[in-house]
This record gives structure tokens, C-alpha cells and sequence, in this order.
């Protein structure tokens, strides 16, 4: 939550900071606000409430003086209400001094008591304020920028990654972080830094992630990386494998549509060089060690949000093809209820930004238990892959649109992936078994090709529904978790009141909810699977249906049972049972986002969200 970027060097500043800040906006979009040391060697500042835009009008009307050093910040509110005087930076030392900060100090108000006690005031309600003001005061104390940052960032206790210039060290910018992001990027007479890549991208690929309790000082000469007590440290570099203009809408009304239409690549290149015709090969586990794989007695999935429905949709395939016991938890939950972990325990987190406060909690947790861990992650060096002991990148490319649409198809794939060289290590799959699979996984692109053509067909419906309080979703077996991710997208989305279930819960209560016109998307299993599961689904479309339903169905093509019951059939593409909920998703994809297009909402940047969840 919130982005942060940084920059020194000779370009125009204001540019690559409004850049930065608009290639982050989906990690916070409440207020922005930018701090440059000027050409004069004054520092200067200015923020505003609202969406990014807000900022930029604002400094269209009123440029702040060019300057060749500056920080910029666009924010999602823990502490203070979105208005104004609590957007970053926060400035102190008599405005000479500016930071912008991501996370939380959870001791903010034993050091602002401290600071007050010192004669010192405060504008806003923010705990990043109070850092501000410490650093402030330290400076003035020691008479040293860096000495005092230092001495502020061992202080400050929670998650935090702090930027801050000072006027009277005009080529220079500290940051810090702990439990919280921060990237450098490398250039020539230059240097950045960011929340993530993308604050950077458009002008270098040469990146490294600061680690955990760790100090860095950018210059336009270089870049120095120490510990909390200010002894060096190496960070490890990496290439940037994605173009700026991947993270651009490249025509699209949205990165939502753009980023619906790549599922197609997503999985292609998830399973690209890890697989040939017969066998699995994701050379990355390797760093798990030798016989992990073969050891492995249970498998926990943990993850938040879409992250864990990916998790719920692999956990079916993955035991069934490893014969491993597999359970999906909520990060949050995870640690909180003493699970039993052993060294035989894997660990499987999945995350698209790899920086989910939740989850990395979680991994960590379960590494101080003993388990081993592998990260399924989409972001090149974020933390939770970097402190995992292997880890399985998704190459679904930048996800900018807050609700995830590529990203949880990318997991799915790379968690089959992960599935299938469990069992083929185990030998609890033959190597046609095997050979199937990577087919039915290599076909998918272009089936989802295929379900892409119905979205004309789905804004219609979607048309019709803009005033529906309630949508509800079923599914059983794989199709469940679909149920529940088709729910979570129109809440987050349309700010409809929506529901997924397991249609064998139905009679346990749900039922009730059913009154004449309720519209219900079911999302229908192959009647080529398990029979029976099909024909359980067809009785409960029926039992909705006659009880004035308004039944969606999506169904294989050439599944003519549904027909009778259902007001609409979306089809899709035969497939395997374990392959068919990456085909179903496409469509309640599309749908949230035509319903909340046709609302006339915001479908990148929805109400209260952000993309990147940094805080507890
Ligand atoms: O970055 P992560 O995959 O760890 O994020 C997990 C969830 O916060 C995320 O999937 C969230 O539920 C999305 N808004 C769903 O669209």
C-alpha cells in the first residue's frame, strides 16, 4: 500500500517522479504528493487529496522550480483521513526537510508525546508526520542528515520503508525499510528508487531489492547500501524482465480489459521452458533440496484474497495427483492457530505482488517452524520469494488493475505445474498421466482465446443486471472456488452484494436467499468428469430455477443438460475437470468488469482498495 519513488540525476525530475508515482498508482490512489530540492537549493513540496491526476492539475497551474533531486508519494490511508495536510510528503527542520513514507510506525505516539514535549508541532494525523519530526529533530541535534536518519529509522518500530531529502544535502536521498518494499534502480549518472520496478522501468532495467532492516543512500554517483548500525552491505541486482510499455494500457479503456486478454499468455509463458512432452521440470525447485519433494507429507497453501481461490482450485489437483494431503489457509489465519508444522510440512505461498504483509507473516512463521517454503509469486525480487526457499516466478507480466484477473490464472498454472512434477518425482502419476496434463496445460491459451470472443455476449448481460442488489454464484469441486472468486470480482468491482457457494451447501441454508428474478451464475462441471458431480449441479440448477431464479450457466460446449433450466448458457471449451476452472474464470472476469463499466465505476482503481496489501 502507497508508492514510493526517488530520484537523482539530471532528467526533469517532476517527469520521472509523476511517472513513477503513475506506473504505482495501484498500490494507493486517496492522495499524492511530490518534494524536489530545487535548482536554487530550497526545498520545495506540494500534495493533494484525490487521485493522481488532482496533483498533476495542481502542479500544472502551480510548477514547482526545477530541481535534480526528488521523492514522491501516492497513498492509501492507514492513519489520518485522505485529505490534504495528511497526504506526503510530511515536512520538518523548519521545511527544509521532507519524507514520505509506506507501512506503518507503530510507535508513533510514545515519539510524537516525546516530540511534543520538545516544543514541536504537528499538522497532521499521521503517524508518518512524527518520523518526520524526529528526523527533524535529530538533525538539528546532531547536525548531520545521515547520522540522524540513522538514529530515526532505529527508533521506529512496525513496517516501514522511509524516503526523506534535506535541503542542506541537496544530491542526496535516504531510505529505509522494514517489512515493507523498496527497490533501487541503477543508471548512469542517476539512481531511483521505488516501491517497485515499475517506478523506474522506463528508464532502467537494472534493479536490486533492499533487504529486510536495511539503510540506502542514492547519489547521482552511486548508491550505498548498509544495515540498521550502518555496516555495508551487497544487494543483489537483477534485470528488469518487463518493458515500460507492459505496464501502459496500450490502448485499452483499461488495464482490467488489457490485463483479461493477456490470460491467454499468462499461461503460456507461466509453463514456457518447464515443461517438454513428457516431463515437468521447474529447474527452481532445486534449491529446496534434494529429497524435499519425495519427503514432502502435507502441503499448506497459503495466500489472501484471489491468491487463495487459485490456492483452493490447485489444492483438488495437487493431492490427487501427489497424493500429498493439501489444505489452503488464509494467511492471516494461519498463524494464529498454532498449526502443526513439521520439516516434512511444505509451505506454498501465493502472491501476486510477493509483498503481502499477511502472507509473508505467514511464511515466515512457517519457516520458524521448520516447514519448508516455495513462493508462487508474479514480481521479480519482492520479499515474500526472496526470503522463500524456492521460488516459482508466474510470468503473467505487471498486473496494474487492482483486482487480479491474470495473475490468478498464472498461479493455477504454475501451482499444476508444481502439482504434476510432485507426482511425477513420486511416481503417484505414469508418464502419459503426466504427458496428458502438460498437453491439456499447453492447450489452454488458446481456449481462452476462445472464451474471450463471448464478452460482447457478457456486457449485454451485464447491461441488464446494473441494478440487481444481489448476485450469487455456485460451483462445486473446482468449479467452488471459481464460485467464490466470480463473487469477490463483483464486489470489488461493482459494489454488489454477491455471494459464491458450494452448490452442495445450498439446501444447507443458502436456498433462502432465492426469490423470484435473483440472478445466479453456476458454474457447471464437464459431464465428461465425475457424472455424478454433473448431474448434482443440474438437480440444483433446477431446485434455484423453480424457485425464480435467474440462472447463468457456464457450461462446456455441447452440454445440452443444462439447457432446460438455464436462462443463459455462456460456454466454454472442452477441457479436463482440473483445467476447465481456468476457462470458467474468464467470464466472471469480464462480467465484474462490464457490470462496474456499465455502473460507470472506476474498474482499475476501486473504492478502498489497493493492489498491494503492505499493512496487517
Ligand atoms: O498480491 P497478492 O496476490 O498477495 O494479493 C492478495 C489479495 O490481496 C488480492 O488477490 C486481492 O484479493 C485482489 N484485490 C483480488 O482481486
Amino acid at each position: 500500500m502507497c508508492g514510493i519513488v526517488g530520484y537523482v540525476g539530471q532528467k526533469q525530475t517532476m517527469e520521472v517522479l509523476l511517472g513513477g508515482l503513475k506506473r504505482q498508482e495501484y498500490r494507493g490512489y486517496d492522495s499524492a504528493g511530490v518534494a524536489v530540492i530545487t535548482d536554487g537549493g530550497s526545498l520545495e513540496s506540494a500534495k493533494k487529496s484525490g487521485k493522481l491526476q488532482v496533483l498533476v492539475d495542481h502542479l500544472t497551474a502551480h510548477p514547482l522550480t526545477a530541481g535534480h533531486t526528488g521523492i514522491g508519494h501516492t497513498r492509501w490511508a492507514t492513519h489520518g483521513a485522505p485529505v490534504d495536510v495528511n497526504a506526503h510528503p510530511h515536512l520538518a527542520d523548519g521545511g527544509k526537510l521532507a519524507m514520505i513514507h509506506n507501512g506503518i510506525i507503530e510507535n508513533f505516539a510514545e515519539i510524537k508525546q516525546e516530540m511534543l514535549e520538545a516544543g514541536h508541532e504537528f499538522l497532521s494525523e499521521t503517524d508518518t508526520e512524527v518520523g518526520a519530526v524526529l528526523l527533524g529533530h535529530l538533525v538539528a541535534q546532531t547536525g548531520d542528515f545521515r547520522t540522524a536518519f540513522a538514529q530515526a529509522v532505529n527508533r521506529f518500530e512496525g513496517a516501514f520503508t522511509v524516503l526523506a531529502i534535506h535541503q542542506d544535502s541537496p544530491d542526496l536521498i535516504l531510505a529505509a525499510r522494514h517489512n515493507s518494499p523498496l527497490v533501487i534502480g541503477f543508471g548512469d549518472g542517476e539512481n531511483f528508487l521505488g516501491s517497485d520496478v515499475a517506478a523506474f522501468v522506463e528508464y532502467t532495467h537494472h534493479a536490486a531489492a533492499v533487504g529486510q532492516d536495511q539503510m540506502v543512500a542514492i547519489t547521482p554517483e552511486g548508491v550505498t547500501v548498509t544495515d540498521f548500525a550502518g555496516k555495508a552491505v551487497e544487494v543483489e541486482r537483477f534485470e528488469i524482465e518487463w518493458d515500460a510499455s507492459a505496464s501502459d494500457k496500450g490502448g485499452w479503456p483499461s488495464f482490467m480489459a488489457k490485463e483479461i486478454t493477456e490470460n491467454p499468455d499468462a499461461v503460456a509463458n507461466t509453463v514456457r521452458g518447464r515443461v517438454t512432452e513428457t516431463a515437468v521440470d521447474i529447474p527452481e525447485l532445486a534449491t529446496l533440496g534434494a529429497d524435499t519433494i519425495k519427503n514432502t507429507q502435507r502441503i499448506i497453501l497459503i495466500a489472501c484474497g484471489t491468491a487463495s481461490y487459485a490456492g483452493q482450485v490447485a489444492a483438488y489437483a495437487i493431492e490427487q495427483w501427489a497424493r500429498i494431503p493439501v489444505e489452503v489457509q488464509l494467511s492471516h489465519e494461519f498463524r494464529y492457530r498454532d498449526p502443526v508444522i513439521t520439516p516434512q510440512t511444505l509451505v506454498v505461498s501465493i502472491s501476486q505482488s510477493g509483498e503481502t504483509m499477511d502472507t509473508l507473516m505467514a511464511v515466515r512463521y512457517a519457516m520458524e517452524k521448520g516447514a519448508k517454503t516455495v513462493s508462487i509469486c508474479n514480481t521479480q525480487g519482492a520479499t515474500i520469494p526472496r526470503e522463500s526457499d524456492a521460488i516459482v516466478y508466474t510470468h503473467a507480466g505487471p498486473e496494474v488493475a487492482v483486482a487480479s484477473t491474470k495473475a490468478f490464472v498464472a498461479q493455477i498454472t504454475a501451482l499444476y505445474l508444481l502439482g504434476l512434477q510432485f507426482a511425477q518425482v513420486r511416481g503417484t502419476l505414469s508418464e502419459k498421466e503426466i504427458a496428458r496434463n502438460i498437453s491439456e496445460l499447453q492447450s489452454l491459451p488458446g481456449k481462452i482465446e476462445q472464451v474471450l470472443l463471448v464478452g460482447p455476449e457478457i456486457r449485454q448481460l451485464a447491461k441488464w443486471m446494473t441494478e440487481s442488489p444481489a448476485v450469487l454464484f455456485l460451483g462445486r469441486h473446482v468449479g467452488f472456488p471459481i464460485a467464490l472468486e466470480g463473487a469477490l470480482k463483483l464486489k470489488e468491482l461493482a459494489y454488489i452484494h454477491a455471494e459464491g457457494f458450494a452448490a452442495g451447501e445450498l439446501k444447507h441454508g443458502p436456498i433462502a436467499l432465492i426469490d423470484h428474478g435473483q440472478p445466479v451464475f453456476v458454474v457447471v462441471p464437464s459431464p465428461r468428469g465425475s457424472a455424478e458431480i454433473h448431474s448434482k449441479v443440474v438437480s440444483n440448477i433446477q431446485e434455484i430455477r423453480a424457485r425464480g431464479a435467474r440462472v447463468i450457466a457456464i457450461a462446456e460446449q455441447g452440454d445440452v443438460a443444462v439447457l432446460p433450466y438455464a436462462d443463459e448458457v455462456i460456454r466454454i471449451p472442452l477441457a479436463d475437470p482440473f483445467f476447465e476452472p481456468i476457462l470458467a474464470v474468464v467470464p466472471l472476469q469480464i462480467f465484474a468488469m462490464e457490470l462496474a463499466d456499465a455502473k460507470g465505476l472506476d474498474v482499475d482503481q476501486p473504492r478502498n482498495l489497493a493492489k498491494s496489501v503492505t499493512v496487517e
